[in-house]
């Protein structure tokens, strides 16, 4: 063990070269850009009715990762940064996509209300690590209040017409 100490100590130089040499070799290996349109034939605007003040509350703290468009800040541009918000971007698209949200069988549009409901009642939407940098996305208690009343208004709007289609188990 103490040689091989010895050993790190002597090839320092060449250890450090080697870090930074991977440093700058990652960098151009840039994930895909979430940079479709933010108005998509299948966004959510077309069918359901999002008063103004809660589409900009959606846009500010929850498009960047439930949208098929991200604005991207500069850091965005450094390796691993870049890759590590992809994976929240597609992960956070996957479970609920905004710009989609047309594509969805009527059930499935109202479990999403009902997530969107508990998510944001729970305080668990936005991401934590999105709010250390995005501090300005914290939804306010009036915010958090109207989030929830429109998703509950739009869940039973949907469950009223199409009765049939209520999950009978809510996840
Ligand atoms: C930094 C990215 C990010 C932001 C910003 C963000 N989310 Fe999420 N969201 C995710 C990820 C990742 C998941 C899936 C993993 C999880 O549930 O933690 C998720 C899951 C969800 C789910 C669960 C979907 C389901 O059906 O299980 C809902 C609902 C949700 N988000 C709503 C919101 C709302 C509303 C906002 C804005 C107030 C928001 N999110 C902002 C990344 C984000």
């Amino acid at each position: 063990m103490r040689k091989f100490f010895h050993l790190i100590a002597a090839q320092k130089k060449k250890i450090l070269y080697v870090l930074l040499a991977a440093a700058v070799l990652v960098q151009f290996f840039r994930p895909i850009r979430n940079l479709g349109s933010s108005s998509s034939p299948q966004d959510i605007t077309h069918t359901t009715s999002v008063p103004s003040d809660v589409q900009a509350i959606l846009t500010k703290s929850c498009y960047d990762c439930h949208s098929d468009h991200t604005e991207y800040p500069w850091y965005a541009n450094i390796q691993p940064i870049g890759w590590w918000m992809t994976d929240h971007i597609n992960e956070g698209k996957q479970e609920l996509n905004f710009s989609q949200f047309n594509t969805y069988s009527i059930s499935r549009k109202m479990r999403k209300f009902h997530h969107i409901e508990e998510e944001v009642e729970e305080g668990e939407m936005p991401l934590d690590s999105y709010l250390w940098i995005h501090g300005n996305a914290e939804l306010s208690p009036t915010q958090k209040k109207l989030v929830i009343e429109w998703a509950i208004e739009n869940r039973m709007v949907l469950e009223k017409q199409y009765p049939d289609s209520i999950p009978k188990k809510r996840k």
